[in-house]
């Protein structure tokens, strides 16, 4: 039987995800000595979705460590056609050591998770980002140095991406700020059991429709793109119109706030060019971050003890 999957963040303990973002550090620094890690596993994973960082970075994460990456679309498997997740799970259980997936539903990844006999790991899905959020993570540590009391503004879509920062920022003790337009708020639930998290863990969450009161002084200004993968455009443009994150808006935050993207980006659309392009902008190091933390994550669900 396996012992874990990595469905979300908040699957994670406070101090899982400490140890978690410290071996993301220690494959960066030396990823030499992580060469033998995953020595002769096979890495499924699914992509019922379009991806490029997810994709490349989990499949050069497995070769790197001597694995062998697995790559589906899911139009090239059963599961396409009229497979069930749980058949394709038990299958796949079968011949490799663990299973990516990046879906839709957070229902298909419990399915898929309770049915296979290998750990599950989740690659965005409509709920959550967790391995985006991780990443953010190690990227917002290295750039202000710790993460306790570190105040994050989301302006934008409170969905896959917010969730996974709220998850990971309230259980971090960060001072974790989320603005969204009417009827793009995090869920209900989500924000719930955050604000339980930063209640244990000293941090706190503010949810509003005021994205000038969440960027007020931040750290780290976060957006994300308007219209999620599977999500319809319509109407999105002039809904978010007041979210965009550009020079004005970060005059607002503090002197030394970095910004902050999942990608892909729409320059004009949730973020202005010159921001994105801009010198405080962190971009490329979090899709860097991508790559160390797909590293640990999987080196950590197949070598865990206890
Ligand atoms: N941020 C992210 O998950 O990018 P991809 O959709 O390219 O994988
Ligand atoms: N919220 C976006 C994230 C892309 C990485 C989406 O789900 O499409």
């Amino acid at each position: 039987m396996k012992e874990r999957d990595f469905l979300s963040i908040d699957d994670l303990s406070p101090s899982e995800l400490n140890d978690l973002l410290d071996a993301a550090d220690a494959v960066k620094r030396d990823p030499a000595s992580w060469r033998d890690r995953l020595d002769g596993k096979s890495i499924a994973m699914i992509f019922e979705k379009p991806s490029t960082r997810t994709r490349v970075s989990f499949e050069v994460a497995v070769s790197s460590m001597g694995g062998h990456p697995v790559v589906l679309r899911a139009d090239e498997l059963h599961l396409g056609r009229d497979e069930t997740i749980e058949d394709t799970g038990r299958a796949l259980s079968r011949y490799v050591a663990a299973i990516v997936v990046r879906t839709f539903g957070q229902d298909r990844l419990e399915r898929l998770a309770e049915a296979a006999d290998v750990p599950v790991v989740n690659a965005l899905s409509d709920f959550s980002h967790p391995c985006q959020g991780l990443a953010d993570l190690q990227t917002l540590r290295e750039k202000k140095g710790h993460l306790r009391g570190v105040r994050l503004a989301y302006v934008g879509d409170g969905n896959n991406v917010a969730h996974s920062l709220m998850f990971g920022g309230t259980k971090m003790g960060m001072d974790v700020r989320v603005a969204s337009p009417s009827g793009y708020e995090p869920f209900p639930q989500v924000v719930e059991r955050c604000l339980e998290l930063a209640g244990d863990s000293g941090g706190s969450l503010t949810v509003t429709h005021d994205v000038e009161q969440a960027v007020a002084g931040a750290d780290a200004v976060y957006t994300d793109v308007w219209a999620s993968m599977g999500q319809p455009p319509e109407g999105r443009a002039t809904t978010f119109a007041d979210y965009q994150v550009g020079p004005g808006l970060i005059e607002l935050a503090g002197s030394d706030a970095v910004v902050m993207h999942c990608l892909p980006a729409h320059r004009g659309a949730e973020i202005t060019a010159d921001v994105l392009d801009g010198p405080r902008s962190v971009v490329w190091d979090q899709a860097e971050n991508r790559l160390h933390v797909q590293k640990a994550i999987l080196s950590w669900l197949l070598h865990r003890r206890g």
